[in-house]
């Protein structure tokens, strides 16, 4: 099974990082497509708390290389400080490889990115501030600035001149902002040109090469189906392709060689940022599952929302991602309940839907039409076999799989590595 997609189900933060960490020794490569360091994957190693937010999960496993393919945004400074920090804590990063076509974000990006968030009032997408959007607009709108590009300073000046040039009137006739300097952003970008210079490569090539060879590749997905900005809840997305089909064009794979699509899905749900959440508890179950969860963001540390699992969502993660199975995390949250409601189907505006209804203001409207399942009231963090679950557990897992459109994989129920239980060979 050399190529294996890993991709969220929900709207993030569903334990990407860990499940890629579960894969661990058989990995030889671990790919990020799309994203940035928006993403936050935390990644708990004999006890020992690791934060990655653009490097993808792959760099702390021994012997695996790491690679940024075309399709991550790459903001430098953010990539040096998290290589450095890993390096401080013994990490080797050395292995690292960044595509030459990869986008980077800039100042004015980050900059563009908070003024329109404030421009926006109320409307706000709640974006994590990382100039993520502003970046890919760049891209699609070909203005944008690639890795290359450092290493040719007339091209480089050329290409942020005609960017500021647009930007400028927008900071400052719109936004009422100061203008950037041309020679600002170019200082900040090559200070770190020589130190990037090493990583990079034609890691489409290198990707491929590597599934000639038979080797395992990871290619690790950030943010969520949810978030994706096709198939997503528009506009409150992020605006990549988290989803199964992002890979192809993020890494530059065809779709024949993809073997194995794993969603990560949560025992229950949560969202960062703005845009319709059925199933969210604005109650005291909210609250718990935010505090026995420990629901804070790792990139923003702002409080996620939190709501029962919803399956109509699963079984929709299931299908635009062509699933071949799931991995479902945070089992041991649910420790606490009598009884745990699980979403089944939605009411909307008076008529029963089954599946993810066809617009997003449909979707607006969704009131969740729920099951209850029995609770098991007990810890189960150190369970490692399926039979060690309480019955109602058991029987909790079993429903979920039975309505979420592909078969379980494995089962999380803590964050640590060993705190997995395996359900059948990948
Ligand atoms: P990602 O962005 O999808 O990688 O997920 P995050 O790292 O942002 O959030 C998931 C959080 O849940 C992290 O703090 C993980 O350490 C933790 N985690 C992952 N799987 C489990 C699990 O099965 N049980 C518990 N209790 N925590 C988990
Ligand atoms: P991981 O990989 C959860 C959300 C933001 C906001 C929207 C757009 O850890 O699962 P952006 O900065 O991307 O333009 O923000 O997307 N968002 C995430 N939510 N987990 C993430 O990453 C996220 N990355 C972005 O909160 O609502
Ligand atoms: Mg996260």
């Amino acid at each position: 099974m050399p190529a294996i997609v890993l991709v969220g189900a929900q709207w993030g933060d569903e334990g990407k990082g860990k499940a890629t960490d579960l894969l661990g020794s058989s990995l030889d490569y671990c790919v990020r497509y799309q994203g940035g360091n928006n993403a936050g994957h935390t990644i708990v190693i004999n006890g020992e708390k690791f934060a990655t937010h653009l490097l993808p999960s792959g760099i702390l496993t021994p012997g695996c290389t790491p690679v940024i393919a075309n399709g991550v945004v790459v903001d430098p400074a953010a990539l040096f400080k998290e290589i450095n920090g890993l390096n401080d804590r013994g990490v080797d990063t050395s292995r690292l490889l960044v595509s030459s076509n990869a986008h980077l974000i800039t100042s004015y990006h980050t900059t563009i990115d908070k003024v329109t968030e404030r421009f926006l009032g109320k409307n706000l997408i709640g974006t994590t501030g990382r100039g993520i959007g502003p970046t890919y607009a760049d891209k699609i709108n070909r203005m944008g600035v690639r890795i290359a590009d450092i290493f040719d300073e007339k091209i480089l000046a050329q290409k942020i001149e005609a960017a500021l040039a647009q930007k400028n009137q927008l900071l400052v006739k719109v936004y009422n902002r100061r203008a950037i300097e041309v020679d600002t952003v170019m200082e900040e970008i090559l200070a770190y040109a020589d130190d990037l210079k090493p990583l990079v490569a034609d890691t489409s090539k290198v990707i491929n090469d590597a599934l000639d060879e038979d080797r395992t590749v990871l290619f690790e997905g950030a943010q969520a189906t949810m978030l994706d900005v096709d198939h997503g809840t528009y506009p409150f997305v992020t605006s990549s392709n988290p989803t199964a089909g992002g890979v192809c064009a993020g890494a530059g794979i065809g779709p024949t060689r993809v073997d194995r699509v794993i969603g990560v899905v949560k025992a229950y749900t949560t969202r960062v940022g703005s845009g319709p959440f059925p199933t969210e508890l604005l109650d005291e179950d909210g609250e718990q599952l935010m505090k026995i969860g420990a629901e804070y963001g790792v990139t923003t540390g702002r409080n996620r929302r939190c709501g029962w699992y919803d399956s109509v969502v699963a079984r929709y993660a299931a299908r635009v991602n062509g699933l071949t199975e799931f991995c479902l995390t945070k089992l041991d949250i649910l420790g606490n309940w009598e009884q745990i409601p699980v979403c089944v189907g939605y009411q909307i505006d008076g008529v029963r839907h089954d599946e993810m209804p066809m617009t997003q203001s449909e979707f607006h409207h969704a009131r969740p039409v729920y099951e209850f399942f029995d609770g098991w009231n007990e810890d189960i963090s150190s369970c490692r076999a399926f039979e060690e679950l309480p019955k109602n557990a058991q029987g909790y897992v079993k429903a979920l799989e039975a309505m979420s459109g592909a078969p379980f994989w494995a089962v999380g129920v803590g964050p640590g590595r060993e705190q997995t239980i395996v359900l059948r060979d990948g």
